[in-house]
């Protein structure tokens, strides 16, 4: 399973590249926000650190204004993926720029079907969003189930990108279920090593280590 880091944040991107955890990159409008500079800037400088798929998310709602849009931002690097609402007019950005040979994200998923018609158009990926979900009180994780089944069914090459994680439980479930693909917040990646017993059983070799008296370089 593939990770990608879901933050426009640039030192937090490089300090988890250093640690072998970071095989894409996803941003949104909301994330260009908060990293409070410029979309085309900022993106270009994660392309400079990430080899692998950076997403770049359009924002026009029209399908003219977004193949416009998503061939700008692809503009940016070989690697972009442009980012396109799962709306009528996302669906046809997909089939436009998937036929030109980008690779197309398509966000905003909250159901099987609305994968399909992603799936049928072309696209690279699919973000289907869990916690969202749960915060409906719906079960997130079940999409990614029923989506992985239908494209198994069918064997569809979208792959199953799996968005909006908030927990190390959506990150081992999304494993089990076989997407191929978590974006995640870099603390949330972060927070996929740590364990009390690590910690203690770490205190204990510290511990017996110091009393050896010895040293290893
Ligand atoms: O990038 C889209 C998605 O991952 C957003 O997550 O936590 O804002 O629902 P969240």
């Amino acid at each position: 399973m593939k990770f990608f880091v879901d933050t426009a944040d640039v030192a937090a991107i490089s300090e988890l590249n250093d640690l072998g955890m970071v095989d894409g990159v996803t941003t949104n409008p909301s994330l260009i926000l908060k990293s409070g500079r410029n979309i085309l800037e900022v993106t270009k400088e994660i392309c400079e650190i990430v080899s692998g798929p950076v997403s770049a998310e359009v924002v026009a709602l029209t399908a003219d204004e977004m193949i416009a849009e998503g061939r700008k931002l692809a503009e940016i690097a070989p690697n972009i993926t442009v980012k396109v609402p799962l709306t009528h007019a996302g669906l046809k950005t997909c089939k436009v720029l998937s036929d030109n040979g980008l690779m197309v994200n398509v966000t905003l998923c909250f159901s099987a079907n609305q994968a399909l018609l992603a799936a049928k158009a072309g696209a690279t990926f699919i973000s289907p969003f869990i916690g969202r979900l749960d915060d409906m009180n719906l079960e997130g994780l079940d999409l990614i189930q029923d989506i992985r089944t239908i494209y198994d069914n069918y064997d569809f090459k979208t792959q199953i990108l799996a968005a909006s994680i908030r927990t190390a439980n959506h990150v081992s479930q999304c494993a089990l279920i076989g997407a191929d693909v978590i974006t995640a917040p870099p603390a949330v990646i972060k927070g996929l090593a740590n364990h009390p017993l690590t910690d203690k059983g770490l205190e204990q070799f510290m511990s017996d280590w110091a009393k050896t008296g010895q040293k290893i370089v």
